[in-house]
């Protein structure tokens, strides 16, 4: 019997792997097949990514010629080309007037949300909610691939510590845990759990790697960090991404410790396929095989040789594969395995999407138009922005707002369309989303009065206007001069019980290419709150913006503050449902805030030094500032509720535990206020002794919980030695035992700590 069971248990094994084998068998056969009939020519044109240019292009340069060189073979993929029918004829002409039919892929930036446009991805991250993160890129997805589309370039995943990096915005913020939960859940909704039907798309996690690490924030600026931070701080989401079993990579603008990252063979071959054992593809940045020669790598030829050797697949539209690999053959700088290699990887995603099958597969109108901004999207885009916003003050419970009295409402943003996306949102329509005035009246009817005025420009700083509104006119300069919209707000104000001053930036004084040097509120927004502030009524701060703002000044002059970052096409709608309750916030900053640009770069899970900063303590010699605190102005992981919470004092299963046991941390969380509402729990770490220096905090797990007014719920986490692993100065993954702290709180800072000591 015991034998019989064995050989059915061992047949059960082989054809399971079988079956598993089948499919990749029978696609490196036809692949192989293929490539046998294809010219070096067809094999260089799968690896070109070309843009038209018809829409938003995202460059200097855009591709020419397209319609011919899909004819004749040359083009293996298309971006910006945003339609059913634009992509069917692109399709179609690959299809029917290409010699060998290879079906194309079509790429876009579906960053956060496709047509219907979800909250910038920082914002999502500050839901800490996973569930939803995924049901964000799930949607977009389905939006996406009914209008088309088979590849999108996110997750962005870049670890950013400094807030002056315009492309904070895109990304889940500074913690490589969180980060890494994020690109996870979205890798998940975007390739539909690795099931290809026609509503998963092929996901893209950049910028391979480190971008975020920019110096001094300045964009595309260089990178050089020890292997020990890349290794634990700013490699995890990446990986995570790829263990998630991301179809592609993109390779960063960025050099990093002198290589660009784009013909970097250690970065794109040794850590991400040998190490980590990607299989998929990668595709460069736009042109950034190009900008290699900027960087002082050498000409066209020498550049594409060293990305192609590299390991870089796929070269988005500067065409240096296209144009002179053939000719690098021929000289013995790259060899037709190279070559092959790249094109065989390119043709399998192309297999695992089943365009060989079916190349329409993404190109049927009856699903766009059902798919394509359909109300229940409409409704994920109201909730994500509603579970995005973060309260950073609220003093004498100014929030939520009554339903009755007078409300001014007053700013720059308060009454605007075009800055509710936020910063790529490219497929997008402004005209589409809903301003906080038009959710206030939505919200309310006429049971409150709502009084409404400008009050100032969001920037009257022609130079920087300019500038920040490359892509269209979303910094307007009013007809009316600076000093009539502030009197304007002043008087509407006067007639009000309470002021609401929607304040910011622009959509684009943040993501790509927006850094700042000062990252404060710009000059006019900061002198209309300091004139609304000496009113002395409840003034509320609505915040909007795509990235962590130096507000302490107008922080201290608000009664409360609600930063809902851009958030996307129903931004005012879900504002309202906030400012009146009707959702109480739940966000918490997945980045900190710093106070002033000097503390900048700053976050939680520091080291600790030789000379630690001891708070409110003035003492010289101690790793600290003369003119401002250590702290910041929201650490990481703050965000208010309209509720208040009370912890009990954790409870640790033991205070020893040996290498095969797990520790069980409890805590009961009551909701003592007059509000449902929703906790994030957090669980930090510290290893007291390491072979290096650890940090004093690392954010280990968390839960967000729903708790009803009144009630209480016990969390209970657990961690074992595998959680407290990090890269050593070998860059080993190691546990090593000793003495830990555990830290249970409601954000980085406020914590409640025990101690336990973990065993060999
Ligand atoms: C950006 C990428 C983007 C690409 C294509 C580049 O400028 O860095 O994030 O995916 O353009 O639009």
């Amino acid at each position: 019997m015991k034998t019989y069971t064995c050989v059915l248990l061992s047949l059960i094994i082989t054809f399971v792997a079988s079956a598993q084998n089948l499919p990749s068998q029978k696609m490196t056969v036809f692949i192989d097949s293929l490539m046998g009939k294809m010219t070096l020519e067809e094999k260089i044109g799968q690896l070109n990514l070309v843009t038209p240019g018809s829409d938003i292009p995202t460059g200097s340069v855009v591709s020419k010629g397209v319609e011919d060189k899909i004819r004749n073979g040359n083009v293996g993929g298309m971006f910006g080309v945003i339609g059913v029918d634009k992509i069917r004829n692109a399709q179609t002409l690959a299809i029917k007037d290409s010699r060998l039919h290879i079906p194309l892929i079509f790429g876009s930036d579906v960053i956060h949300g496709y047509k219907t446009t979800f909250p910038i991805p920082l914002a999502l991250s500050c839901s800490w909610d996973m569930k939803l993160i995924e049901a964000s890129s799930r949607a977009a997805a389905i939006e996406s691939s009914a209008d088309g589309l088979s590849w999108v370039f996110s997750p962005m995943v870049d670890i950013a510590r400094d807030p002056r990096w315009g492309r904070v915005a895109e990304g889940a913020g500074e913690d490589p845990y969180l980060g890494s939960l994020v690109a996870k859940a979205m890798i998940k909704g975007y390739q539909n759990n690795n099931h290809f039907d026609n509503t998963a798309v092929l996901a893209c996690v950049k910028h391979f790697a480190l971008y975020g690490a920019a110096e001094s924030g300045r964009e595309y600026n260089t990178t050089d960090m020890s292997a020990v931070r890349m290794y634990n701080e700013y490699l995890p989401p990446y990986k995570a991404a790829v263990d998630a079993g991301s179809a592609s990579v993109m390779s960063s603008f960025n050099d990093i410790n002198g290589l660009p990252a784009t013909g970097n063979h250690w970065l794109l071959t040794d850590l991400l396929r040998k190490q980590w054992g990607f299989k998929g593809f990668v595709v460069s940045d736009y042109t950034a095989v190009n900008e290699m020669t900027a960087h002082g790598m050498g000409n066209l030829q020498t550049v594409s040789t060293l990305a192609l050797k590299a390991g870089m697949d796929m070269d988005m539209v500067g065409e240096g594969y296209l144009t002179t690999l053939s000719k690098s053959l021929k000289e013995g700088k790259v060899t037709l395995k190279d070559i092959d290699l790249a094109c065989h990887r390119i043709l399998e995603a192309k297999y695992k999407l089943g365009l060989f099958a079916n190349p329409y597969k993404y190109l049927d109108a009856d699903r766009a138009s059902k798919e394509v901004l359909s109300p229940n999207k409409k409704a994920l885009a109201k909730t994500l922005a509603e579970h995005s916003c973060v309260l950073l003050k609220n003093a004498q419970q100014t929030l939520p707002l009554q339903q009755t009295g007078t409300i001014a409402l007053i700013g720059p943003l308060a009454n605007d369309k075009m800055n509710m996306l936020g910063t790529w949102s490219v497929s997008g329509n402004y005209k589409f989303a809903i301003p906080v005035l038009e959710g206030l009246k939505n919200n309310v009817g006429n049971s409150v009065k709502i009084v409404y005025a400008k009050g100032a420009n969001i920037s009257d700083d022609s130079g920087f206007i300019k500038k920040a509104n490359v892509f269209a006119e979303e910094i307007t300069t009013d007809r009316k001069p600076p000093e009539v919209l502030l009197q304007e707000a002043v008087q509407a104000a006067q007639q009000a019980d309470v002021i609401v001053a929607v304040v910011g930036e622009s959509a684009n004084m943040s993501g790509e290419s927006s850094s700042r040097s000062d990252i404060g509120l710009p000059e006019c927004q900061q002198k209309m709150i300091e004139a609304l502030a000496h009113l002395g009524k409840p003034l509320v701060l609505v915040v909007m913006c795509g990235r962590p703002l130096t507000i302490e000044k107008e922080v201290s002059e608000a009664s409360a503050v609600l930063v809902t970052w851009h958030a996307g096409q129903e931004a005012g709608n879900a504002i309202a449902d906030v400012l009146f309750g009707k959702y109480n916030p739940s966000g918490k900053l997945s980045i900190t805030f710093p106070k002033n640009v000097g503390q900048v770069p700053i976050y939680y899970n520091h080291k600790n030094t030789g000379r630690p900063y001891i708070p409110n303590e003035s003492s010289k010699f101690k790793s600290d500032y003369l003119d401002v605190s250590n702290e910041p102005l929201f650490p990481f992981g703050f965000g208010l509720s309209y509720t208040n919470f009370n912890y009990s004092k954790p409870t640790l299963s033991k205070t020893e535990i040996k290498s095969n046991e797990k520790l069980t941390i409890k805590v009961t969380v009551t909701n003592t206020g007059n509000y449902d509402g929703e906790e994030t729990v957090q669980l930090y770490t510290r290893q007291m002794m390491g072979s290096i220096t650890r940090p004093v905090k690392e954010l280990k797990d968390f839960q967000k919980v729903f708790i009803k007014k009144g009630d209480s719920k016990e969390v209970a986490f657990t961690l074992s030695t595998e959680d407290l692993q990090f890269y050593n100065n070998n860059l080993k993954r190691v546990f090593e035992p000793g003495n830990y702290k555990i830290f249970i709180g409601t954000n980085s800072n406020d914590v409640t700590e025990s101690d336990c000591v973990f065993l060999q």
